[in-house]
């Protein structure tokens, strides 16, 4: 199977706290990924060091057989090629929907702004919010937003797409479109990795799930490993905690 990213070694401090140790992982290509764990376990932090949003402490982070932390390495192109959604969607206010999708093609892929809006378009239908182009992030509910947080990080044709808790902030009955447009674009085989809580989410939709407990990787598997026959006292007393 081919990488996407791999990451070795990795770490990553603030101060003397060391939040990531010696982190060794790997995404495959068209493989949906699902990271979880008690709070505070470093799955924001992996996140963040993945795309460079952090900056690791130590270890290697190869993309295409390069590690990305050399020096030399030209970071900006290794960015634009991951997608990344937050849980507060972090949209621009000021810009309507279809503005939104378009900023980044234009300012960071130099697309002309008549493929930047066929692109847009594109995914704004992919996620449901082709009707919503000319609304501001104001006039739309949160699962609206986050969906169409998702359609300006597709928009960028991304190689990855990093979920953080997408639906972490949403309003329980705005979860269900987010997680189902999610799902949807698992099964075209776009390589996803997904910071979640919703636990139900990722025993359907992942090919493999990550347990991280205090900055390690504790346990990792299928879905049906993890959830139905962990291996770690430490993954089955989080599993309990969760699920009941
Ligand atoms: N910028 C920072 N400065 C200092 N400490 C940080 C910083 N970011 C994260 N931490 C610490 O790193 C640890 C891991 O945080 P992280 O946000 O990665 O956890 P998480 O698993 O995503 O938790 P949650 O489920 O609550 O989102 C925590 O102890 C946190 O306080
Ligand atoms: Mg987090």
């Amino acid at each position: 199977m081919q990488n996407v990213i791999e990451v070795q070694h990795l770490s990553k401090s603030f101060g003397n706290h060391e939040v990531l140790k010696d982190i060794d992982f790997s995404v495959n290509k068209g493989e949906v990924v699902c990271i979880i764990g008690s709070s505070g376990s470093g799955k924001s932090t992996l996140l963040r060091c993945i795309n460079l949003l952090e900056k690791p402490s130590g270890g290697q982070i190869i993309y295409h057989g390069e590690n990305i932390l050399d020096e030399k390495h030209d970071i900006h192109a290794y960015r634009k090629k991951l997608g990344m959604v937050f849980q507060q969607f972090n949209l621009f206010n000021n810009h309507n929907v279809l503005s939104n999708c378009m900023v980044g093609q234009v300012k960071v892929i130099k697309r002309s702004k008549e493929d930047a809006e066929k692109v847009a378009l594109k995914y704004l239908k992919v996620v449901g919010m082709d009707q919503y182009v000319n609304a501001k992030p104001k006039q739309l509910s949160g699962g609206q937003k986050q969906r169409v947080a998702i359609a300006r990080a597709l928009s960028m044709e991304p190689d990855v797409m990093l979920f953080d808790e997408p639906t972490s902030a949403l309003d329980p009955e705005m979860v269900g479109e987010v997680l189902k447009v999610m799902k949807e674009l698992a099964g075209t085989g776009l390589t996803m990795l997904i910071v979640t809580h919703e636990m139900e989410f990722a025993k359907e939709v992942a090919d493999r799930v990550v347990f991280m407990d205090k900055g390690v990787i504790a346990e990792e598997g299928t879905p049906e490993q993890i959830f139905n026959n962990p291996k770690e006292d430490r993954t089955k007393a989080f599993l309990k905690r969760t699920l009941s």
